[in-house]
């Protein structure tokens, strides 16, 4: 199951499934921009995809949404996010409110309710997909960044909860994407991953059964650099 399937990175994902033959869930706030998807998915690989409403910030729905799955998902994926404007979100708290709960509470809302079906299932893998950002706050993105922070903090503990059920949790931490998100932003080439390769990466995780991985891996170490410098430098740099 794919939360967040209209994303750029899910749309590749998805792709990547359906030619390993996995049956698709795929669930989105808009499920009418999914039909292309499905129709070519299904003439491509003959792959078995549905489609779901799924709104992330929507979370009163949550229980209602999962429980009415007559097949319950093996393999949970969430690719929701919203980057937003830093600025105009400390100005307006209904931007601000939307940045957290889409990265973090929603987020939380959702896995709570799939990580308890997997824990009595004693199966199951959970793949979030947080960000570099939520490292170490800067000035240019700390909505956003924290409410990875939060996302990131909120997998570690669960993956150290449910391991000892069997079910594994999947945190995956992008630097840039060349995507929908970012599109209005230039980012530089060498640091930037294309969707296909951030859903690879989430492909290899799964099967390797990781804990934490970078895409690009490059993010790994400058993320380690950027985490060493000493607030009383790190405070005066524009990030
Ligand atoms: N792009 C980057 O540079 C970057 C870097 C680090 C991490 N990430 C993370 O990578 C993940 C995938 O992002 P992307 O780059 O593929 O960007 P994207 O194409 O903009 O995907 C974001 C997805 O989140 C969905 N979404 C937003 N609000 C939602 C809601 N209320 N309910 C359900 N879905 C909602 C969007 O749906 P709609 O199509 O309906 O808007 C969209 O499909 C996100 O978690 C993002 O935070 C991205």
């Amino acid at each position: 199951m794919i939360l967040g399937a209209t994303s750029s990175v899910a749309i590749e994902l998805a792709k990547i499934y359906a030619q390993k033959e996995y049956s698709l869930q795929l669930a989105a706030r808009s499920t009418d921009r999914l039909n292309p998807l499905k129709s070519d998915l299904i003439i491509r690989f003959n792959g078995k995809v549905d489609l779901f409403e799924f709104d992330v910030e929507n979370t009163s729905h949550h229980h209602q949404f999962y429980n009415s799955l007559s097949v319950k998902p093996d393999i949970v994926v969430c690719l929701f996010g919203v980057l937003g404007e830093q600025d105009e979100a400390q100005h307006d708290w209904t931007k601000a409110l939307q940045i957290l709960t889409v990265n973090y509470v929603g987020a939380v809302s959702i896995l709570n309710i799939i990580a308890k079906d997997f824990k009595s299932r004693r199966s199951g893998i959970i793949v979030g997909v947080s960000s570099v950002a939520g490292e170490r706050g800067r000035q240019s993105n700390f909505l956003y960044g924290s409410a990875k922070a939060g996302f990131t903090a909120y997998l570690s503990g669960l993956r150290n909860q449910l391991s000892q059920f069997n079910v594994h949790v999947v945190t995956v931490k992008p630097g840039f994407i060349k995507s929908k998100m970012t599109a209005n932003i230039t980012t530089p080439a060498i640091l930037t991953a294309t969707p296909r390769q951030v859903a690879q990466t989430i492909v290899n995780a799964v099967a390797k059964r990781k804990d934490v991985v970078y895409s690009l891996w490059i993010w790994r170490w400058i993320m380690l650099v950027i985490k060493l410098i000493p607030e009383i430098f790190f405070k005066k740099l524009k990030l």
